[in-house]
């Protein structure tokens, strides 16, 4: 891992991002980012102003670091991610995760779109991540370890924090939101999976599939944040519903169900806001 490119991504932030600890992390994933309601944000800054992160190469990721205030929580948000399949290696992927660390972020929701692998999940769905696999074999703990990241050999047992994901759950019964648990399956891209594949994650236990989150939620749980992930199911997995899958259609299905992803992330925030104040 190129740490000169974290100092560098760090010293390009505004002094604004440090002078106190976001309250709340948020990497928000395809579509995500026109569900959450800013107001007026203390900073916006592009990607692309960001060394090591750079502009995202896909379409429906934004590319912005925000903070901003609301229900007396500061939030640090970055809209849109860099993916493993964009080539770029592993440091714009793990940078967010990174600069909240350094920011002193203790708390992080991961979110993302995926495909239903669960007959339990239909698309415009949203499922709480319980755990995750990790079939595609690759890890961003591989190399020196990290100063800040753990130990060598991270413990697992419990990457999604159980607090956090309750608070997902209360907010969803506040929202009227069918949010289901389950376990999502991490795949490098950029193909989908075949029906082979599907049945073969199926048989492993995974609900749902996606291209992103677990590298970062592998840092950020061996770094020490509490995480919390949420998929939004945009489709159903290659094999079990429809003769193709494209990314069109996931973003035309996360515009369906943007108003819900909206009230959910919103209703979240209060809850959290609720819990630090009553502790
Ligand atoms: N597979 C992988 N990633 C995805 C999918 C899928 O079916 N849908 C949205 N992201």
């Amino acid at each position: 891992m190129n740490t000169a490119l974290f100092d560098a991504a760090a010293a390009a932030l505004p002094s604004c991002c440090f002078r106190q600890p976001p309250d709340c992390g948020l990497i928000l994933g395809s579509g995500w980012g026109q569900a959450l309601q800013t107001g007026n944000a203390l900073l916006r800054l592009p990607f692309a102003g960001i060394p090591g992160l750079g502009a995202s190469t896909v379409v429906g990721h934004a590319g912005e670091l925000l903070l901003f205030e609301r229900q007396g929580l500061r939030i640090a948000a970055f809209l849109g991610r860099r993916h493993w399949y964009e080539g770029a290696g592993w440091e714009p992927v793990v940078l967010p995760v990174e600069l909240l660390r350094r920011m002193g972020t203790r708390t992080l929701l991961i979110t993302n779109a995926a495909g239903g692998i669960s007959p339990n999940l239909k698309p415009g769905d949203l499922m709480v991540l319980r755990d995750h696999i990790n079939p595609a074999g690759i890890n961003p703990l591989i190399g020196p370890v990290m100063p800040g990241w753990g130990p060598r050999f991270p413990d697992q047992s419990k990457v999604y924090d159980a607090g956090l994901s309750d608070l997902l759950r209360k907010a969803a019964c506040d929202t009227d939101a069918s949010l289901f648990e389950g376990v999502y399956a991490f795949t490098s891209g950029p193909c989908y999976e075949t029906p082979a594949e599907i049945r073969a994650y199926a048989s492993m236990g995974a609900d749902a599939v996606g291209m992103s989150t677990v590298p970062e939620a592998i840092v950020a749980h061996a770094a020490g944040l509490r995480v919390a992930g949420l998929s939004c199911i945009t489709n159903m997995a290659a094999g079990i519903s429809g003769p193709h899958l494209s990314h069109e259609e996931v973003l035309a299905q996360t515009r369906k169900t943007a108003p819900v992803m909206a009230a959910l992330l919103e209703t979240f925030l209060a809850r959290l806001a609720r819990e630090r104040w009553t502790g």
